[in-house]
C-alpha cells in the first residue's frame, strides 16, 4: 500500500505526464527574438578586435563621466555604450570591454546592460535599421503583415547591398499611432502592409517623412471627430458614489 505522500506524488507525476502528452498536439507558433542571449565570437567581433573612442568622443566620455559622483561613475554605462554604438555602428564586444575598462567595472556589468536593452545592437546592422513593433496594439492593427512585408523587402534584390536591416520590437510606446516602425530611432506611424514598402522606398532615396502616414492626422489625435470631453459625460460618477462626496 502506498503512503499518502507517495500516492500524491504518483498522481502528480501521472498528471504531468498527461499534460506533456497533450502538449505534443498543440502547436505554438515560434517567434524568434532578434535578441542574442549570448555572445559568439566572429572574425570581426571578438575580444581581440579592440575599440577606442576617437578624440571627439573621448572628450564626450569625459563630460559624461563628470555628471556622476566619482563612486557612481558606473552609472555612465548606458551613455557610453550609446556613444560607442554611434561611433562603431554596433556594440561589439570590443566596445563593451572598452566601456568596462574606462568605468573600472567588471566587463560582465556592461554585458548585462547591453544584452538587456534592445536598442543596443550587438551585431552589425544596416545603414538603416528598421524596427517593426509587433506588440499587442500594433499586432491588432496588422503589424504581423507589415513585418512580413518588410522582411520580404529586406531579403529581396532591392536590399542586396544590405542597406536595410530588420528587427522585431516590443511596444515602442506609440500605441495611439499603431502600427509603428522605429527606423534609426525615428518613428513612422499609422502604417499598413503597403505603406511600409513606400516608407522603405522613400528611405532609400532620403525622402521618407516620419510621423503618421497618410496625412489623416498630424499627431495622435483621433482620426475622426473628437469625442472625448464633448457633450454629455459618458459615465456619470455620481450615479455610483454617495451623495455627500
Ligand atoms: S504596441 Fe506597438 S507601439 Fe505599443
Amino acid at each position: 500500500m502506498l503512503l499518502p505522500t507517495a500516492r500524491l506524488t504518483t498522481r502528480r507525476a501521472s498528471k504531468i505526464a498527461s499534460i506533456r502528452f497533450f502538449m505534443g498536439f498543440i502547436s505554438i507558433p515560434k517567434r524568434w527574438s532578434h535578441i542574442d542571449a549570448v555572445h559568439r565570437n566572429t572574425k570581426d567581433n571578438n575580444p581581440s578586435v579592440k575599440f577606442e573612442f576617437n578624440d571627439k568622443n573621448s572628450q564626450e566620455v569625459t563630460k559624461i563621466i563628470a555628471k556622476y559622483p566619482e563612486q557612481y561613475k558606473k552609472a555612465a554605462i548606458m551613455p557610453l555604450l550609446n556613444l560607442g554604438q554611434h561611433q562603431f555602428g554596433y556594440c561589439s564586444i570590443g566596445v563593451m570591454n572598452e566601456v568596462a575598462r574606462i568605468l573600472e567595472v567588471p566587463p560582465m556589468r556592461v554585458y548585462e546592460v547591453a544584452s538587456f536593452y534592445t536598442m543596443f545592437h550587438r551585431k552589425p546592422v544596416g545603414q538603416v535599421n528598421v524596427g517593426i513593433c509587433t506588440n499587442i496594439a500594433c499586432q491588432l492593427r496588422g503589424a504581423d503583415d507589415i513585418y512580413s512585408n518588410a522582411k520580404s523587402y529586406c531579403k529581396s534584390e532591392k536590399n542586396k547591398d544590405g542597406f536595410f536591416s530588420l528587427e522585431e520590437l516590443e511596444c515602442s510606446g506609440a500605441c495611439a499611432n499603431a502600427p509603428v516602425a522605429e527606423i534609426n530611432n525615428i518613428y513612422y506611424e499609422d502604417l499598413d502592409k503597403d505603406s511600409i514598402i513606400k516608407v522603405l522606398d522613400d528611405l532609400r532615396i532620403g525622402k521618407a517623412k516620419p510621423g503618421p502616414f497618410g496625412g489623416k492626422r498630424v499627431s495622435c489625435e483621433p482620426e475622426g471627430e473628437k469625442t472625448s470631453l464633448f457633450g454629455k459625460e459618458a459615465f456619470d460618477i455620481r450615479t455610483v458614489t454617495r451623495d455627500d462626496i
